[in-house]
């Protein structure tokens, strides 16, 4: 065994330094020690959340969304928080995330709304009772935080999230009230869920324009956290007008828009293909004009469908991810 190499005090003594000699062998048995538990360490395994479930019942809730109730034939359901999604995967190969729409407290079944509205919902309003769907998660992207009260603001199928959210608020005898918008009232699901007294329930078909960011802030309390589910200029509205007092929560239905953005290059190594990124767009949507099979979902960065190897060996989630790149596609 060779011995230690002790560093030379650093005064110039030229004699071994006894602190620096006692690290130095201290840090080499903690490698040993490391090394010896990574050895025994079983390898990590990826936790496989897919759940199989039964589509126990679908009902039409507005003009256009349609609800499902999924049931686990072999139990009760895993628990979850209001602001959970599911991970639906579709026989097509699409994934798309839905809010979970019923009441945390009874895990006897999940309810998820999907307003059709592309092919991927087309595909959701075709499952009938009987069904049997493949989901992931729960998993909260939205977390309802404990505050002292609370002001909700949803736009059309927005509820979905907030629905469970306005309950627990309730239930907590928390101040709360809720500003519910859509195009008209035949386009709004689950108006008949919602107390009357603390709902503002506004449809654009009655006011001629859609809600002002003060008109959706109206009667905010200054201790009030914000929670905000609905289309982007319904979010930009909330964001403009909401006083620094105020912390805000927000899940969108479509990506943000890209601001400040600049144009790149991206080459698909496999393909051959080269795209010029225009500041205004993601990778994806020029990726998929040339590839229309590539997967995504959230398309804000968050579920991982979209991400891919890139040729320095990281990997890219496209839908977010901005700049020159060479992708393994
Ligand atoms: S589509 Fe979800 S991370 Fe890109």
């Amino acid at each position: 065994m060779t011995a230690p190499q002790f560093p030379p005090r650093l005064d110039g003594s030229g004699r071994r330094d006894r602190l620096m000699s006692t690290l130095v062998a201290v840090s080499a048995a903690y490698r040993r020690l490391a090394e010896f538990s990574a050895r025994r360490r079983p390898p990590v395994q990826a936790v496989d959340r897919r759940l199989s479930l039964i589509v126990d019942a679908v009902r039409a809730e507005a003009s256009d969304v349609m609800s499902l109730r999924l049931v686990r034939p072999d139990g009760s359901l895993p628990a979850w928080r209001p602001g959970a999604h599911l991970d639906l995967l579709l026989p097509s190969g699409a994934v798309r995330q839905y809010s979970l729409c019923s009441s945390p407290e009874d895990l006897s079944h999940y309810r998820i709304a999907v307003r059709r509205i592309g092919p991927a919902s087309r595909e959701v309003h075709a499952l009938t009772a009987g069904t049997r769907v493949t989901v992931r998660g729960p998993r909260n992207a939205f977390p309802f935080v404990a505050a002292p009260a609370y002001h909700f603001v949803a736009g059309g199928i927005g509820i979905t999230p907030i629905l469970p959210m306005v309950h627990r608020a309730a239930t907590l005898g928390a101040d709360w009230r809720l500003v519910y918008t859509g195009r008209d009232l035949a386009s709004m699901p689950f108006l008949d869920e919602l107390p009357a007294d603390r709902v503002w329930v506004r449809p654009d078909s009655e006011f001629g324009i859609p809600a002002s960011g003060a008109e959706l802030l109206k009667d905010l309390r200054a201790d009030a956290a914000v929670y905000c589910c609905g289309p982007a200029p319904m979010i930009t509205s909330v964001r403009m007008d909401l006083p620094r007092t105020n912390a805000v929560y927000f899940e969108r239905f479509s990506p943000p828009p890209i601001v400040d953005g600049k144009p790149y290059r991206v080459e698909l190594r496999r393909s051959g293909h080269t795209l010029d990124v225009p500041a205004d767009r993601s990778t994806l949507d020029l990726v998929r004009e040339v590839l229309p099979d590539v997967p995504y979902s959230c398309r804000q960065g968050f579920c991982g469908t979209c991400e891919v190897a890139s040729a320095d060996g990281g990997r890219v989630r496209i839908c977010v991810d901005r700049g020159p790149a060479v992708l393994e596609l």
